[in-house]
């Protein structure tokens, strides 16, 4: 059995930050940000806005591009490490689509490789498990994790959402060539977000006598990232990671015609297309506008890619995320 894309859409908030606005609240410049970077607009939510409803847009837009009714979805896979629920959001986005045959859905957090986890996982899904529409949604807010005092990291960030609809089909129409995925825990000391534990002001049991343990209520701390290090790692590990997908599908970079990577830097998009030998003209790139989106990144540029005439039907693409988690991989799909 085959799967294809068939739909994608994006959504993004209204809000508009520029290198100028953030170089009013940290010691950072426009020129450092473009150079260093290629960032020059994000968008971010606000204390109104909600990750929910523009990931339920951005999939609404995709099942329109597909056509295909909210019915037919039959698991929903919300690629996220920001969920506005401690349990997950997935369940709302199937709720506000109305897909009335209470579809499968649930969360899956892998920071910026998130998207190409849920897209190969749907691929999975569809192969073994009988699954007919699948949609993959890659939504993240950083903006609510970020330090805004860090200039190292709150110029990177953006927020949006993106998703594909992934279809069943027949072998000979199958879309999905090969992927490649990996995980190092080790590199979680470069670009992480850990738990904090906050002692509860409770009489009852404060001094654990009561309880055995204090009460507590807990949070997570601010982004924390070593640049260089996450530049060095992603430099080094997607191109690897893309010959192997490459080579699965039994292609060459030269036969190609995008190469789409997670929207993180300028820098490394350019690096890892010349370890690879793509032209920049090959290269898709929009975090100009965006920043770093996390899982949104790959599906809000395709969306941009393919609504806007550049990535045609039947263009091969190889894709490839990476970020916190470690976690890095690639794939490789015809639109
Ligand atoms: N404005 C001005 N100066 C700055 C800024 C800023 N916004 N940020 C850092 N600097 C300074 C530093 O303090 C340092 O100064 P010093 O030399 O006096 O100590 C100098 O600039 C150089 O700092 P570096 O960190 O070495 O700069 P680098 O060239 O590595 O660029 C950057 C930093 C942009 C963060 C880069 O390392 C990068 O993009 N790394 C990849 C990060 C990434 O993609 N992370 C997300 C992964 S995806 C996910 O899962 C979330």
């Amino acid at each position: 059995k085959g799967c294809k894309l068939v739909g994608c859409g994006s959504a993004v908030p209204n809000l508009k930050v520029s290198n100028d606005d953030l170089a009013k609240i940290v010691d950072t410049s426009d020129e450092w940000i473009s150079v260093r970077t290629g960032i020059h607009n994000r968008r971010v939510l606000t204390s109104n806005d909600s990750l929910t409803a523009l990931a339920s847009e951005a999939a609404q837009k995709a099942l329109q591009m597909a056509e295909v009714d909210p019915d037919d979805v039959d698991l929903v896979l919300l690629c996220t490490s920001t969920p506005e629920d401690l349990f997950g959001s997935a369940t709302q986005i199937q709720k506000a689509l109305g897909c009335k045959n209470n579809p499968l859905a649930y969360d899956i957090t892998a920071a910026c490789s998130g998207f190409l986890l849920g897209l190969v996982s749907a691929a999975c899904y569809i192969r073994g498990g009988g699954f007919s529409n699948v949609l993959v949604i890659g939504a993240d807010a950083l903006s609510r994790y970020v330090d805004w005092t860090d200039r190292g990291t709150c110029i990177l960030f953006g927020d949006a959402a993106g998703a594909v609809l992934v279809q069943a089909c027949n072998s000979e129409e199958d879309g999905l060539f090969g992927f490649d995925m990996h995980s190092d825990g080790d590199g979680l000391r470069n670009l992480n977000a850990p738990i904090v534990e906050n002692e509860v002001d409770c009489t009852l049991g404060s001094n654990g006598s009561v309880l055995g343990f204090p009460p507590r209520r807990s949070s997570y701390s601010c982004i924390q990232m070593k640049g260089n290090e996450v530049f060095r790692f992603a430099v080094r590990c997607v191109p690897q990671s893309v010959e192997s997908s490459l080579q699965k599908a039994g292609l060459t970079a030269s036969s190609i015609d995008w190469l789409l990577l997670h929207q993180a830097n300028q820098r490394i998009l350019d690096a890892v297309a010349t370890r690879l030998e793509v032209p920049p003209e090959r290269v898709i790139s929009n975090l100009a506008n965006y920043g770093n989106t996390s899982a949104a990144s790959i599906p809000l540029a395709l969306d941009e890619a393919v609504r806007g005439g550049k990535v045609k039907s039947g263009d091969t693409i190889a894709a490839a995320g990476f970020g916190a988690g470690l976690t890095w991989g690639s794939a490789i799909v015809r639109w």
